[in-house]
């Protein structure tokens, strides 16, 4: 039996990378999807593939950034299959990598706004949903970078990221006791378009490698996995915490 039968979820970035293993993984799972990024057609691509595979799912095309994404998503989960148990909220962008100064006031905010004020749009409409139900896991795709690493160039990406995991913490106290969890995962480099982006000559690649104790990225079904066992039940006593998935990047010193 999958570990998420019956449940009905959200996945945001569902159109490449670690969203897209993970509502792979989470429907293999049982889970009943409401699949979200811009890309139109990787979502209908994928929910298509999961429903004939004997899945259920629905693309919502939609910006995280937009306040009505959030709450469509959740309108459609809520008529479609009746509820929500679980959001994972991962869809995010690093921006273009800059030295502080040379960043503008619109680029900190197109950052800021994709990886932070979603979860914020997310959370308010997610956390209803989740009450009505009796609780739900909250899940927000946060990063090393910033929190165990400062990556010259990614001020906008670590202070979003960063903020996630104080507003976990402020939603796991807030509901913890109507049985809503909320975490923060935070991946190590993964063989995503975004990694692959940030790794984009041997030589960075080698370096971004070479911090990891494993000494290689992530592939996105690993980092899934993760998300899987803050979605299900198995990680029923967790909650308000910074979830490290990093390949042992915080404690290589080699
Ligand atoms: N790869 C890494 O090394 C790494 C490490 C740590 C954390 N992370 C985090 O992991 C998450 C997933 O990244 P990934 O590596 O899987 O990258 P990816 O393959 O580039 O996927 C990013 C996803 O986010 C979606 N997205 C971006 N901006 C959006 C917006 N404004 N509205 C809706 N959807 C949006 C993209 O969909 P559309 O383009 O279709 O909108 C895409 O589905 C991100 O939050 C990232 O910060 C990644």
């Amino acid at each position: 039996m999958g570990q998420l039968e019956g449940k009905i979820a959200i996945v945001t970035g569902a159109s490449s990378g670690i969203g897209l293993e993970a509502a792979r993984l989470f429907a293999e799972h049982g889970a009943k999807l409401v699949l979200v990024a811009r890309r139109r057609t990787e979502l209908e691509e994928l929910a298509n593939d999961i429903r004939r595979k004997g899945g259920d799912a629905i693309a919502v095309a939609g910006n995280v950034a937009d306040v009505e994404a959030a709450r469509e998503a959740v309108q459609v989960a809520t008529r479609h299959f009746g509820g929500l148990d679980v959001a994972f909220n991962n869809a995010g962008t690093t921006g273009a990598q800059l030295p502080l100064p040379d960043m503008s006031v619109d680029m900190w905010h197109d950052v800021i706004d994709t990886n932070l004020t979603s979860a914020f749009h997310a959370a308010k409409h997610q956390i209803p949903a989740m009450l009505a139900r009796g609780g739900g896991s909250l899940i927000f795709t946060s990063t090393f970078v910033g929190h165990t690493v400062g990556f010259p160039g990614m001020a906008a990406y670590a202070a979003s990221k960063a903020g996630l995991i104080g507003l976990v913490r402020v939603i796991a106290a807030e509901y913890g006791p109507r049985s809503i969890r909320a975490n923060a995962l935070l991946p190590g480099g993964t063989d995503t378009p975004m990694g692959r982006a940030v790794s984009n000559t041997p030589e960075a690649l080698a370096f971004v490698q070479g911090l990891h104790a494993l000494k290689r990225l992530a592939t996105p079904r690993e980092i899934a996995q993760s998300a899987l066992y803050l979605a299900s039940d198995a990680s029923s006593f967790t909650t308000g915490t910074a979830l490290l998935v990093d390949g042992g990047v915080s404690i290589t010193q080699t």
